[in-house]
């Protein structure tokens, strides 16, 4: 008998290698921000590849939503910063509505966190410091950014290659390159348990800005 899809997605298992039990007995921190910086460390003492990679969702004008992944730079104490060209789709989205929601998740270490924010684009110097410490091949990839369709693969290649003559040391910040911040307003975290009851605390910010935080049904 042929196996369906539907039987090979229901056969993968879940959650089996998760044997943790850390934070869930342990008192939430007031700030919920560096605990997200320590989640992504952990991921990565663990095995997890690109761990800093965090789904982004903006909504445009229209009200339609869209996500997609990036590499997160930077957190200080309240923020976390990504940074993307102002007019890509995201960048456009954001110019007119701020409010985003972010997502990571590493299998490796059973957890996810989920961010719901406000996104704001920095200044021309911290996007161009941005922008100075990130590889040359990354640079370089930054000037290919261009709205409408890539007629071939090939036209990229030889540009990229233009490019790469052109700027033989120092490769400009483009002027649409932008590191944004977001300020979160609710941030929570999700362990899984084996025995499946799962562990949420769910962090807001109250009127005052001070954060609150709940334990969730999982
Ligand atoms: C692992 C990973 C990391 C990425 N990091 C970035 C990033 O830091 N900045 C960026 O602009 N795009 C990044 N991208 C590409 C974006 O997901 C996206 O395709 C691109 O930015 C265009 O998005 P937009 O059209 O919604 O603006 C990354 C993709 C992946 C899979």
């Amino acid at each position: 008998m042929t196996e369906t899809m539907r039987d090979r997605l229901r056969r993968i298992p879940v959650f089996a290698h998760v044997e943790r039990e850390d934070s869930k007995d342990s008192e939430p921190p007031e700030n919920p921000v560096p605990t997200v910086a320590e989640w992504i460390l952990a991921a990565h003492e663990a095995g997890q590849p690109e761990p800093h990679a965090m789904s982004l969702c903006t909504v445009n004008a229209e009200g339609i939503p869209s996500s997609r992944v990036l590499l997160v730079k930077d957190i200080d104490a309240d923020r976390l910063f990504f940074a993307t060209p102002s007019d890509s789709r995201k960048g456009i989205d954001i110019a007119s509505n701020p409010h985003v929601a972010a997502h990571f998740h590493w299998p490796v270490t059973g957890r996810q966190v989920r961010i719901v924010g406000v996104a704001s684009g920095q200044d021309r110097d911290a996007s161009e410091r941005d922008f100075a410490e990130r590889g040359r091949g990354s640079r370089l990839s930054a000037h290919l950014h261009r709205p409408g369709p890539l007629p071939d693969r090939r036209t990229a290649f030889d540009e990229f290659e233009r490019l790469d003559a052109r700027y033989p040391d120092q490769v400009p910040c483009p002027p649409s390159w932008t590191l944004y911040a977001i300020t979160p307003t609710e941030v929570e975290f999700w362990e899984a348990s084996v025995d499946r009851v799962h562990h949420r605390v769910r962090y807001r910010r109250d009127a005052g800005g001070a954060w609150r935080h709940e334990l969730l049904w999982p």
